[in-house]
């Protein structure tokens, strides 16, 4: 089984859903010898099946799959429909329906199978943690299991249902936090007091992610006991990223000089470039994923339209040094 220690390259390029992630992308930082991942989120059991064989076409080096966990949960109604009524205007501009508020499982029990029958190096999870006979299965099936984690309470009762690495992410993380309570206030101690916390805490190899974006980054997590680093913004402007262009033009944009977290596209916290949508919606509801669903009209409708303003601009605190080019480029200039 695979051990991050072991990596040539100490750095994880993070699983990101909604199109950064691709097969080319992760195929890249494995061949480059860090450890590429695949990010199943959203898709289905039988697109991620394909997206694993294309990696293998690609390299024979270790490689990643990331799962979303989501807990069953029943947004408040009223506070769903004053948001819903409140995007209804901009769904107007845009000459789209918004979506409608629902919950499922991402197709959990069919990812779940699969990962197990294809048997990627890593299978890691965000949003929660798997029960124990689904670590104990990874386990046997030689998979290196990676539970993400925003807390010391998360990585203690990860590291004891089971999970044989963890993936620490920090308040300065691009793209969702993956605090396990969807209603719990993410915890916003910086990553390198968490991570020195969790590594205190817990005795299994981490991955640690959020903002770091150059050597200096990188080298800060190892020296606090990380195995490795995960970044995520390093990589969204990759050639191989599927970072669609609107993303990709803000991020190079001098205008979008900071980012935020909001609750507004998705229900559930996240970190992305301050846009107008962020700054009109300070207050979105907790509902993960029936916000989720509710915007992704609007936000397909944003990028095809290239309104930057509206469109979701998930990166985090470190967006300002993510660079272009081949990822094998990117990899090698994060290496301490
Ligand atoms: C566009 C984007 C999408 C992401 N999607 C996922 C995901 O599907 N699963 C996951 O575990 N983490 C996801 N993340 C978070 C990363 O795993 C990681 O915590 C983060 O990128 C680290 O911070 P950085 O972006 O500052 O490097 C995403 C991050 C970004 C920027």
């Amino acid at each position: 089984m695979l051990d991050l220690r072991d990596l040539e390259v100490p750095v994880v390029g993070a699983p990101m859903a909604g199109g950064a992630s691709t097969p080319a992308l992760a195929a890249a930082v494995s061949a480059a010898s860090g450890l590429g991942f695949l990010a199943a989120g959203y898709k289905t059991a039988d697109q991620v099946a394909v997206e694993v064989e294309a990696v293998r076409a690609g390299t024979a080096e270790p490689f990643g799959v990331n799962l979303f966990l989501v807990a069953p949960f029943d947004p408040d109604p009223e506070l769903l429909d004053a948001f819903r009524r409140s995007l209804e205007p901009e769904a107007a501009r845009l000459g789209v329906d918004l979506g409608e508020p629902s919950w499922d499982d991402d197709d959990w029990r069919a990812k779940l199978e699969l990962v197990l029958g294809v048997r990627p190096d890593v299978v890691s999870f965000t949003f929660g943690c798997p029960d124990p006979e689904v670590l104990r299965a990874l386990a046997g099936n030689g998979i290196l299991s990676t539970v993400t984690v925003t807390s010391v309470v998360e990585a203690q009762e990860a590291v004891a249902r089971g999970a044989a690495s963890l993936a620490v992410q920090g308040p300065e993380a691009g793209g969702h936090r993956g605090t396990w309570d969807l209603e719990a206030v993410p915890d916003h101690a910086p990553l390198l007091d968490l991570l020195s916390a969790v590594v205190t805490a817990v005795d299994v190899p981490v991955a640690a992610g959020g903002g770091i974006s150059d050597v200096g980054g990188v080298d800060a997590v190892l020296v606090r006991g990380a195995a490795a680093a995960q970044m995520g913004t390093a990589y969204l402007l990759a050639d191989e990223a599927g970072t669609n262009p609107v993303h990709r033009a803000a991020l190079t944009d001098p205008a979008f000089a900071g980012t935020d977290t909001t609750r507004a596209y998705t229900g559930r916290w996240a970190r992305g470039l301050a846009n107008r949508f962020m700054a009109e919606h300070p207050h979105a509801p907790v509902g993960y994923p029936h916000l989720h669903h509710v915007t992704a009209p609007l936000r397909a409708a944003a990028v095809a339209a290239g309104d930057a303003q509206v469109a979701h601009l998930w990166a985090g605190t470190g967006h300002a040094h993510a660079r272009s080019g081949p990822a094998a480029v990117i990899t090698s200039s994060l290496v301490p």
